[in-house]
């Protein structure tokens, strides 16, 4: 069952002693990074934040956090974002809300990345939910969609009202159909391998934390 907004919160004003006056913070995307960006807002810590789409860069503004550029920001000291699965290593799919490539643009600008999930998101492997995001140019779908059944996949065309998702970079997400993940590694370069791939939902030894609310009540940190 998926953590309820008292666990997220609980989880995001846990994740605020990850935060010092002065930091650059990225602004994930999603339910749990939600209910960070409205812990940071609500606790007047001074900070500068850096999103990883158009909906949190709207909710870091109404909460009063000042926004900056990623070409601006520099280095960001911490990146708050949520996941779609955590493995054992600590290594995640993320990109069901459809933001995954400025997420991990984000993630691997930031000198620490903490993740905040609740306990249903801890998977024995990869795969395990059923789907990989991956981002591709429109242009460039039909030949990324046969490649993909090609690694044993099945891609599809994610739609929202019977029409494309289009993501914030002007995007197609293909919801590639999958079963438990044996190589991470060698599937996300596989992946990025084919032309007009933008991304994957792969994150691979990029979360040094990760913090799980579990239904106890309780908040675990994981770290790699
Ligand atoms: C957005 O593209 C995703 O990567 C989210 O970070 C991920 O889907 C987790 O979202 P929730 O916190 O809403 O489950």
């Amino acid at each position: 069952m998926a953590a309820d907004d008292d666990a997220l919160d609980a989880l995001a004003q846990y994740a605020l002693r990850y935060v010092k006056p002065g930091h650059t913070i990225g602004l994930g995307t999603g339910r749990a990074a939600s209910a960070f960006i409205l812990a940071l807002g609500a606790s007047r810590i001074e900070v500068r934040g850096v999103p990883t789409s158009s909906a949190s860069e709207e909710l870091g503004r109404s909460v009063g956090i000042p926004i900056v550029t990623l070409a601006d920001a520099g280095k960001i000291d911490t990146d708050f974002d949520g996941a779609d699965e955590v493995d054992p290593r600590l290594n995640l799919i993320k990109g069901y809300g459809g933001a995954l490539v400025r997420e991990k643009i984000v993630a691997a600008s930031s000198r620490r990345f903490v993740v905040l999930v609740g306990e249903e998101k801890l998977v024995p492997k990869l795969g395990h939910r059923g789907s990989l995001p991956v981002e591709v140019i429109p242009f460039g779908a039909p030949l990324a969609m046969a490649q993909i059944k090609a690694l044993g996949m099945k891609p599809r065309i994610r739609e929202i009202d019977g029409k494309e998702f289009v993501t914030d970079n002007g995007n197609w997400i293909l919801d590639c159909a999958v079963k438990k993940i044996a190589n991470p590694a060698r599937l996300d370069r596989d992946l990025l391998a084919i032309p007009g791939v933008v991304g994957t939902g792969l994150f691979i030894a990029m979360a040094d934390v990760v913090l799980v609310a579990e239904s106890s009540g309780k908040i675990r940190a994981l770290r790699r």
